[in-house]
């Protein structure tokens, strides 16, 4: 068994005097695709939000590869090579989708480029063809798949995606979903946050589900998709 790259322990986060994080723990091996599913406010967000010290943690640790990074400041933590491809995308809009995967690889050097530019453009054949595109005329599928070509170009030892498949028709979906599959199985660490708890369980080794900021349940993504309750709750179907 790979070892643990990220160890979640005893987590509560506020915002003022809100806990929007109770208690929470979670850890991911290397290589491991980990989803966390829950309903809209669960605080699935702030965890992630949480693991970048914005906010910070109130009590509890967040090891990664041993270190604890709620005593490091947000900005020390971006350098630890763990992406983010936060909800919303945030992709430069008046920049060209080439020039947007370009500067994924800033915190690497340009070593890389050329190979993992090759590399992107391959797991998303439609970036290649709209690579002189200005990327704020993409679609919002184009623009996700975008926001994780530029987070893969830094070469991260794992990455974060919140919400990857929000507000994308289902045909789009299931090419991201087929994209990270194939991240995983390159060996590739995988956190995922997602309401779409079909695909994320699909996707997953392991799961965690989230109410009210608790980790309520975990286990492999198929005992969680066979789960009765988690059926109900998050799959529309019994
Ligand atoms: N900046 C903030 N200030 C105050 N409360 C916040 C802030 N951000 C989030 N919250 C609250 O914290 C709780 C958790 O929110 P969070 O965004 O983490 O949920 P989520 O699981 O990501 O939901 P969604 O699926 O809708 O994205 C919610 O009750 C939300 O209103
Ligand atoms: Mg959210």
């Amino acid at each position: 068994m790979s070892e643990t790259i990220l160890d979640i322990k005893n987590v509560n986060t506020f915002y003022g005097p809100i806990q929007a994080l109770r208690d929470v723990s979670l850890h991911i091996r290397t290589g491991e695709i980990i989803s966390l599913i829950g309903a809209n406010g669960a605080g699935k967000s702030t965890l992630l939000m949480t693991i970048f010290g914005a906010p910070k943690a109130k009590s509890g640790q967040i090891l990664y590869k041993g270190q604890d990074l709620t005593l490091l400041q947000a900005h020390q933590i971006a350098g630890k090579g763990i992406a983010q491809v936060p909800e919303g995308r945030r992709i430069f809009a008046k920049m060209t989708v080439e020039e947007n995967i370009m500067i994924g690889a800033l915190p690497i050097g340009d070593k890389y480029i050329d190979e993992d530019r090759a590399t992107m453009f391959e797991l998303f054949p439609r970036l290649k063809e709209r690579r002189n595109q200005r990327a704020g005329t993409l679609s919002g599928g184009e623009q996700q798949m975008l926001a994780i070509a530029r987070a893969l170009m830094g070469r991260p030892d794992m990455i974060l995606l919140d919400e990857p498949s929000l507000g994308l028709a289902p045909l789009i979906v299931r090419q991201i979903f087929s994209v990270l599959k194939e991240l995983g199985k390159n060996g590739k660490t995988i956190f995922l946050v997602e309401q779409n708890a079909n695909h994320a369980l699909k996707l997953a080794d392991r799961a965690y589900v989230m109410v009210n900021g608790e980790i309520r349940m975990t286990g492999t993504g198929a005992e969680l998709l066979a789960n009765p309750e988690i059926r109900d709750a998050y799959l529309g179907s019994h």
